[in-house]
């Protein structure tokens, strides 16, 4: 694959931090952070546009990538390039982009790495903007896609040409939590001189590394899981410095859909706690599953966690737990789910996930909206299915909410 060399991302001098040596829950805390002279013990938000150079030469070096340094926060800033180090660290990669949302991020992957001509094998299992974003724009670019079954790595073979250049995969998928096989979708890729693009919002680094796993790029939604709190809107792409670097910064810095500084700093912060939260929200989510499976009201309980579930091997192997996010089906149809949404009482109607709070959603009539009607049916997205995304709640409250909701 040809990757056009533009100017590498600028790194901040190093403090002596081998991340290799560290598990990501401790480099999750103290990677990233390059202390500035005034000493301070947080990381700082550095919001300026742009920044200040000693002389004209100096300006002229790190405009042409001669000297490391920072320039102008559209495509570089220390609160920003401390969430990137941080995140690569954790994805055990060696460097990572922050974007203004995922959808940026993977549409920064998208226009960065392919031309006109290049073709992308994908599922329509998955978030409905990105299935949107494939399917209804890029063809206007003369980039198309083959649309094959998740969970089968023949068909993904299969549908592979000579114009192949990515194979985009998301896994867990929203909201029908299916699984793909990241190692047999690597070999696949590879063996088409193609890229595996992962993206990793379900589970985060916290719970699957996708780069260990043999993928090229993760992607991540920041708005989710990393924040935590439901604060910001980012999106990150990570991956190896051939391709970030390179590739991926010169297109954020022609293009500009940078993450603002505020924003890199909320997710920083964020990124500290990930991996106690989530194993949090697992155990919420599991109780929850197992408790929902129980209710003659629940025809159906979509979790790679339950042992029904057709993945839950591949789950077992591949993901360290089976994470926040489940769907569920119920007895009727979109009026009976929309009762049952507005009857709860402690969780939120809302399309955001990955918040303390645990959120419900109906994704037939919103994530997944845009998308055609033959198409939702076809992934699963039935009038009758409810995502919910586990919080940080008591998992006994959440339990009664559903309970009091479904018997209402
Ligand atoms: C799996 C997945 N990928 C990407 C996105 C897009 O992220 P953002 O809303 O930050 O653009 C979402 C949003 O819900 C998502 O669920």
């Amino acid at each position: 694959m040809d990757i056009t060399q533009e100017n590498a991302v600028p790194k901040a001098p190093e403090r002596g931090i081998t991340p290799t040596d560290l598990h990501p829950d401790t480099l999750a805390i103290r990677t990233g952070h390059h202390r500035t002279p005034f000493g301070e013990h947080s990381e700082p938000i550095v919001t300026t546009s742009s920044f200040v150079f000693g002389s004209a030469a100096e300006a002229a070096a790190k405009f042409s990538g001669e000297a490391d340094g920072f320039i102008y926060s559209r495509f570089t800033n220390p609160t920003v390039a401390a969430f990137q180090e941080r995140l690569a660290a954790m994805e055990g990669a060696e460097s990572a982009i922050g974007t203004a949302s995922g959808m940026s991020a993977i549409l920064a992957t998208v226009l960065s790495l392919l031309s006109s001509g290049d073709h992308i094998v994908a599922s329509k299992s998955m978030f409905g903007s990105t299935v949107n974003l494939f399917q209804k724009l890029l063809p206007r670019f003369g980039i198309t896609t083959t649309w094959v079954t998740l969970g089968d790595p023949d068909h993904w073979q299969a549908a592979v040409t000579s114009k192949t250049r990515m194979l985009f995969v998301e896994t867990p998928t929203n909201p029908l939590t299916e699984l793909a096989d990241i190692t047999a979708l690597a070999d696949v890729a590879h063996n088409a001189d193609a890229l595996l693009v992962v993206d990793n919002c379900f589970c985060t680094s916290a719970l699957q590394q996708p780069i260990k796993l043999g993928a090229d790029l993760v992607i991540h939604s920041a708005t989710k899981f990393l924040d935590g709190q439901g604060r910001c809107v980012g999106g990150a792409v990570v991956g190896p410095s051939r391709i970030i670097d390179d590739a991926i910064f010169g297109y954020m810095r022609s293009c500009g859909p940078s993450m603002s500084p505020f924003n890199a700093w909320v997710f920083l912060k964020g990124l500290e706690t990930l991996g106690l939260r989530m194993q949090r929200h697992c155990d919420n989510a599991e109780a929850i599953a197992a408790w929902l499976v129980t209710h003659p009201k629940v025809t159906r309980v979509h979790y790679p966690g339950l042992d029904t579930h057709p993945q839950h091997a591949l789950a077992c192997r591949q993901q360290a737990r089976f994470g926040p996010v489940m769907s569920f089906e119920i007895d009727g149809g979109q009026p009976e789910a929309w009762q049952l949404i507005d009857q709860l009482n402690i969780m939120s109607i809302t399309a955001n996930l990955g918040d303390a709070k645990t959120t419900v959603t109906h994704p037939y009539t919103t994530t997944h909206a845009r998308m055609d009607e033959a198409d939702r049916l076809a992934v699963g997205v039935n009038p009758s299915l409810i995502r919910l995304a586990i919080g940080l709640e008591h998992d006994a409250d959440l339990i009664n909410d559903l309970e009091q909701a479904l018997n209402a």
